[in-house]
This record gives C-alpha cells, structure tokens and sequence, in this order.
C-alpha cells in the first residue's frame, strides 16, 4: 500500500513538473485574450471597459475618465486591487474591480499597459509659477518637483508612477480631494497624500488645467 502511494505521488509530481511550464506558456496568451475581450466587451455583467477608457485606453477629458493605455501594469493592477478591497473608493470602478477575479483584473491591466501611449501632453504649462512647481517644487514648502517622479513631460514613468500629463482636469481635482479626504488610501513612502495637502485650491486648480 505504502508503495502503491508513493509511486503515485512520484507518478503526480513528474507529471506535474511536465505539466505546469507548458500550462504557464499557454495561460500567458490566454491571458493576453482574456484581457482584450474585457477591455472591448466587458465580462462578469460590467460593460466593457473602452465605453469610457476610449476604445485605445486614451480615456476621456470632459468626462473626467483618465487614460489606461501605457500606463505601469503594476500600477494598474494595483489600482484595480485596491478599488476591488474597497480601499480606494469610488462608487463605479470598486463595484466594476470587485466583479472581476484576480486574474481577470490582472489580464486587462496588462492589456492596457501594452497599449501604445495617448495624451502625451502637456504642450503649454500654464504659466511661470505652474513650470515652476511641475520642474522645480517648492523648496520652501518641502514640496518636490512633480516631474522628478512622473517623467520629465509628466508622461509617467517606470510601472509604479503613473502620467500626469493628458489626464483630465476633473480627475486630477478628485484626485487631489481623494487623497485629502483619505478616500485614496498611499502605500509607504508615497508623497501625494503630503503633497495633495501642501498645495492650496489654486494650485491644484491650475496644475490641472496646464496639465490637461
Ligand atoms: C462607466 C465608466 C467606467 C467604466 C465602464 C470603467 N471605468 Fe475605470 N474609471 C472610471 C472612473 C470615473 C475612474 C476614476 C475613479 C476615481 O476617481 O478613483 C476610473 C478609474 C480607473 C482606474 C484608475 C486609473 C488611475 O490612473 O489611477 C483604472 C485602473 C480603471 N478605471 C480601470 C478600468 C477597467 C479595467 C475597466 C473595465 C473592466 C474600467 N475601468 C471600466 C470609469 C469607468
Ligand atoms: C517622490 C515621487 C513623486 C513626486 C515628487 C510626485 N508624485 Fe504624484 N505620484 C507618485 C506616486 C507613487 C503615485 C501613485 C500613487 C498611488 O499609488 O496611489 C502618484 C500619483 C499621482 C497622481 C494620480 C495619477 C493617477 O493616474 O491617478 C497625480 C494626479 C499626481 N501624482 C500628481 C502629482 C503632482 C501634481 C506632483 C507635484 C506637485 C507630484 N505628483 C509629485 C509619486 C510622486
């Protein structure tokens, strides 16, 4: 008996070990699949995700939807996860994270950030004392310089900081009240909760603006 189960879980384990690369290989198009068809055509009962996104991850400026395409996949991912645990919070996208599986959330953030980038703005940066906080900060005020972080357009950068460049204007605004308000919670070593509250309405009013 000992042997008969010995063998059959030597028999499992060489099985498996045969079994699980090309099951991965496999998963990663599946995958890829899996993350178009939810990015065009929704899954789970929510809509599809271009209806507002843009149907190339541009998003949309009037409507305040910001872009997906390019931007960081584990920057994404963790957004989902977070809107999806109720930690970040807005009423649309935690019931729309919360309906997707993990994996799911995880093939349409890698989907979105394979996508080509939109919005490479901004052209014009809205005036001296705008340039002045986007390149420099205010030393003063312990601010840093935005683009130190977010590229040196405000394009993003690397996959943990995201564009704020052709995002639009009403999103940055709620943005900036989330992270007052603590409705948009900051991992360790994140500023934007201090920096949110260091700069006063106008700021925020025409960074937003110069940058959309
Ligand atoms: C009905 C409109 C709508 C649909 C459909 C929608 N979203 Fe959103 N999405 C929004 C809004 C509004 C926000 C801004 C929410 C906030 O202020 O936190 C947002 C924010 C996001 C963010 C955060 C972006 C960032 O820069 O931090 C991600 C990621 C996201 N959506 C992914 C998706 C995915 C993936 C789908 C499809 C499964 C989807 N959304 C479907 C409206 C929508
Ligand atoms: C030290 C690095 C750093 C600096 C400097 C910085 N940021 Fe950020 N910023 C981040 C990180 C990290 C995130 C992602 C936050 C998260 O995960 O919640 C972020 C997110 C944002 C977002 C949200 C983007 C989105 O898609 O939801 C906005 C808007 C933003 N920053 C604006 C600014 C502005 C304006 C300044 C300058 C006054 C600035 N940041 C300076 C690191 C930085």
């Amino acid at each position: 008996m000992i042997t008969n189960n010995n063998f059959t879980i030597k028999a499992l384990c060489i099985s498996l070990i045969i079994v699980i690369p090309i099951t991965c290989s496999a998963s990663a198009n599946q995958i890829e699949a899996m993350g178009k068809q939810i990015a065009e055509h929704g899954s789970n009962a929510i809509p599809a995700c271009a209806i507002c996104h843009g149907a190339q991850g541009e998003g949309n400026l009037k409507a305040g939807y910001p872009k997906l395409a390019s931007v960081g996949a584990q920057y994404l991912q963790e957004q989902m996860n977070l809107y999806a645990s109720g930690q970040r919070t807005n009423t649309i996208m935690q019931q729309y994270a919360a309906a997707l599986t993990t994996q799911q959330r995880m093939a349409v953030t890698t989907y979105y950030a394979d996508l080509p980038a939109r919005n490479l703005k901004p052209k014009d940066l809205g005036g001296v004392r705008v340039t002045q906080l986007l390149e420099n900060g205010d030393p003063a005020r312990g601010l840093p310089s935005c683009f130190s972080c977010h590229g040196d357009r405000g394009e993003g950068s690397g996959s943990n900081f995201p564009p704020i460049a052709g995002e639009p204007a009403l999103y940055f605004i709620d943005q900036m009240n989330a992270w007052r308000t603590r409705a948009r919670p900051v991992a360790e070593g994140d500023p934007m909760a201090i920096i949110a509250k260091t700069l006063n309405q106008a700021e925020i009013i025409n960074l937003a603006h110069a940058l959309e």
